[in-house]
């Protein structure tokens, strides 16, 4: 085994199995908290958390996503800036605030987003010594628990105190990883995104992703897709622009894996 693959092994051995529970926010209450989280940027975490969500609504599950990224992408794919009355940093750092005070319903039935915005980037100067700095988006999300059976957050592309409250507060975990030779390197611990199934690099990647990490690994690959790229551009999920691309067909097939698994 290459030194790699050893350490990418000794990441999946760390990571609980299929339906383990990684954190207690609500798994009692049959919902499912899960957090998209990847340190790497650009590897899909949001084209993820934006069209996984979409489905889960459009099979009429009651769905929250939580934009946890000053980037604020995943919000704009549901809301225009002018429709925020009330931002997740607001809703987590104000007193006088509930999260429940920061939901937006979004045009999807099911679906309803609680948006991020540039302000977001405070949160962890803000909360600096704060003893529940980490808890107070599980403590926060309580009162939110019995509107959803599903809530999916959106995190940045870095370890600080934004993903980790989203890691403290979720039941569950989901890592997209993208089939290049980069997503492996440093990368510790899994859905295959963006992938190139022509390319003999994509296809040896995807293979070794599959060997260390066995049942681990979602059997839903997605494609790299030139709608799935466009989709954010026009500020929609891949199920109302592109319905009948390979993109929405994945992503579906994603919202039913996961509906399985748990
Ligand atoms: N399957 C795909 N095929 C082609 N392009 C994709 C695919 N998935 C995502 N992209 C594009 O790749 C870029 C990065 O995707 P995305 O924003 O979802 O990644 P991210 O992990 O959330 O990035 P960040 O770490 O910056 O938050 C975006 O331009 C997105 O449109
Ligand atoms: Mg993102």
């Amino acid at each position: 085994m290459t030194q790699k693959a050893a350490s990418i092994r000794r990441a999946a051995d760390s990571v609980p199995n299929d339906s383990q529970e990684i954190g207690s926010a609500g798994g009692d209450d049959g919902i499912l908290i899960l957090a998209i989280a990847n340190q790497k940027g650009g590897v899909g975490k949001t084209t993820t958390a934006i069209n996984l969500s979409a489905a889960l609504a459009q099979r009429g599950l009651p769905t929250l996503l939580v934009d946890l990224d000053p980037q604020g992408n995943a919000t704009l794919s549901f809301l225009d800036p002018e429709q925020l009355h009330l931002s997740v940093y607001d809703a987590l750092v104000d007193e006088d605030r509930t999260l429940k005070d920061a939901v937006h319903k979004t045009n999807i039935k099911s679906l309803d987003v609680i948006p991020a915005r540039i302000s977001l980037a405070k949160f962890e100067s803000k909360l600096l010594g704060d003893i529940d700095s980490h808890f107070r988006l599980k403590d926060r999300l309580k009162t939110l628990l019995q509107d959803y059976r599903y809530i999916v957050i959106d995190t940045p592309p870095t370890l600080g105190l934004l993903t980790v409250n989203a890691l403290v507060a979720s039941t569950h975990l989901l890592v997209p990883i993208q089939s290049s030779y980069f997503a492996l390197e440093g990368t510790d611990d899994l859905l295959v995104t963006i992938h190139d199934k022509r390319t003999i690099l994509g296809r040896d990647i995807k293979n070794h992703i599959k060997e260390v990490f066995g049942s681990k690994v979602f059997r839903t690959i997605i494609s790299r897709s030139v709608r799935l790229e466009e989709s954010p551009a026009y500020k929609e999920p891949i199920f109302s622009f592109a319905p009948h691309s390979s993109g929405a067909l994945q992503y579906y097939k994603l919202s039913e894996e996961v509906i399985g698994r748990v």
